[in-house]
């Protein structure tokens, strides 16, 4: 994962307000980075929707009670998606953006955080015998993040994350930048036996997040993506 000094703070305009969306956010780093996002908008004088999801509510929830004394004011959004479930990835994530439409908060940039990820089977690939098991853990690390990828930016375009009720968003500005982070290991560079699945799903991140970072680089676009 990559740290920012950049600040998210009050534009000329107005207070900048970030819809950040973070997956597995009910439990472990990711309810750490929702928290830390969420001290930084604080401290920066920013305002923020967070979009939590993920398969555990309960979890979620928590997550949310501690984002309110993170930043007061918060808007949560706790929405059910299984990223292991291809096919019901993409109405979970319109039924997330029904939400925030219907929360009537202007959004001025978005943070997508690609946190959730497993494992696998800790087993040399030549005791890999199970290919749903293969290719359940694929689908988690790698398939979904790309289709979570695509539909986000595909809904930055198309006006369905930025803009809102209270005003036209702070399109062009540097400062109104959206941000996809991907949450990485070690294990993307470097070899670890037993971690076949683990290992090669993160460098397969690593690279899907390059490629996104260099289809986005252009600075002209209506809805600059970093
Ligand atoms: N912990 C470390 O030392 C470490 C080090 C380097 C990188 N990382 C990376 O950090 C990320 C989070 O790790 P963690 O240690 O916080 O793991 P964790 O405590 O096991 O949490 C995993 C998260 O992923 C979510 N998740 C799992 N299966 C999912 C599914 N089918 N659909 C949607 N969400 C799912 C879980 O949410 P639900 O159960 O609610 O679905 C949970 O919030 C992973 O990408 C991991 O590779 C961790």
């Amino acid at each position: 994962m990559c740290s920012t000094k950049k600040s998210f703070g009050v534009s000329a305009h107005h207070t900048m307000r970030f819809a950040v969306i973070v997956t597995g956010a009910s439990r472990g780093l990711g309810r750490a980075l929702a928290i830390a996002f969420a001290s930084r908008l604080h401290a920066d004088g920013a305002e923020g929707t967070f979009i939590l999801l993920g398969r555990d509510g309960t979890g979620m929830e928590n997550t949310a009670t501690l984002l309110q004394a993170a930043l007061p004011g918060v808007v949560t959004i706790v929405q059910s998606m299984d990223l292991a479930d291809l096919d019901t990835v993409e109405g979970s994530w319109q039924a997330a953006l029904r939400e925030l439409q219907s929360s009537g908060q202007r959004v001025d940039a978005a943070i997508l955080v690609n946190n959730s990820g497993s494992l696998g089977e800790l087993k040399p690939v030549r005791e890999l015998t199970s290919l749903a098991s293969i290719s359940s853990v694929v689908t988690l690390n790698v398939t979904s993040v790309i289709w979570l990828t695509s539909l986000f930016l595909r809904s930055l375009r198309a006006g369905a994350i930025v803009g809102g009720a209270s005003g036209p968003p702070l399109a062009h500005s540097s400062a109104a930048t959206s941000h996809i982070v991907n949450v990485s290991s070690l294990c993307a560079v470097k070899a670890f036996p037993s971690q076949s699945l683990y290992c090669a799903g993160k460098a397969a991140r690593d690279m899907l997040h390059a490629v996104v970072a260099d289809e986005e680089a252009a600075p002209d676009a209506a809805f600059p993506v970093r």
